[in-house]
């Protein structure tokens, strides 16, 4: 894996949407792989910027969120396909439709992780997938214990992972949903390249384990370390923890510019 510490959320956002913008250049009808959560907020933040200024466009690209509550209604501001329309969809010029997401509220939930995974399969696969982790160790909601090898399913959602998104329940724990769809590992790991953010010292355990931990269920993102193409990006607080931690830095400074994440 390609280690990238940088100083801010800001500079992560920009490496990030250096790497989204070759990669629509190159392609673009481009297949986005789209993350809820706080990490990739700036990332979202810059390519609207991008895209307002007519550097990038979206007008060709598809896009496949990793995951959704359980039962959260349409209107629920919570539910993750509200979620990322608003921070990011909305704000750049994807073509009504273009991006999708597991259905929380369907009546057969096997039918409908099963017909997630054609969607992104019949889309060509997701080119670039961005993702976060959770304090836990989690990707998308694969919470630890999850199969290394798992597909879109029904998970049920820890105790800490409700606990840590209660902030956006009003602080009520009991308000966050118990079960949620998510893409799995085994899906996730079909991406043809992983960007990973974790900014905070509250992800710190969970960056170490991830790039220096045994690869093993009970931290599911360790499954990365088997990604041919994954990139991680971390600021000084996420990284903190790390063994190599001069080896990533120096290797990244030596790296020329021109060759990207
Ligand atoms: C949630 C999401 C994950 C996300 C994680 C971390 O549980 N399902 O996709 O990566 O939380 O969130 P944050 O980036 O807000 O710390």
């Amino acid at each position: 894996m390609e280690v990238v510490i940088l100083a801010d959320a800001k500079e992560i956002g920009g490496v990030a949407a250096d790497a989204i913008g070759a990669l629509l250049t190159r392609k673009p009808a481009a297949v986005l792989g789209l993350a809820t959560g706080s990490s990739p907020l700036a990332i979202y933040d810059e390519l609207a910027a991008r895209c307002d200024a007519g550097l990038i466009s979206f007008r060709q690209a598809r896009g496949f969120t990793l995951d959704e509550y359980v039962g959260l209604t349409a209107d629920h501001p919570q539910r993750y396909r509200t979620v990322i329309d608003e921070v990011f969809v909305s704000r750049v010029d994807f073509v009504p439709g273009a991006v999708e997401g597991p259905d929380g509220l369907a009546s057969d939930i096997p039918a409908a992780c099963a017909a997630y995974e054609n969607a992104i399969r019949a889309s060509g696969g997701v080119d670039l997938q961005i993702l976060g982790i959770g304090t836990d160790g989690h990707i998308a909601f694969n919470e630890p214990g999850s199969s290394l090898a798992s597909r879109t399913r029904i998970k049920t959602l820890t105790r800490q992972t409700r606990m840590d998104n209660a902030r956006f329940f009003g602080g009520e724990v009991e308000s966050v949903p118990t079960h949620c769809l998510t893409q799995g590992l085994g899906t996730i790991m079909e991406a043809r390249h992983v960007i990973l953010v974790a900014t905070g010292r509250n992800k710190a355990e969970a960056a170490h384990q991830l790039l220096e931990g045994a690869v093993s269920a009970l931290w599911p993102a360790t499954i990365l370390q088997h990604h041919p193409h994954a990139t991680v990006l971390l600021d000084d607080a996420a990284a903190r923890r790390l063994q190599l931690v001069d080896y990533y830095r120096e290797t990244y400074r030596a790296k020329p510019e021109w060759q990207g994440i």
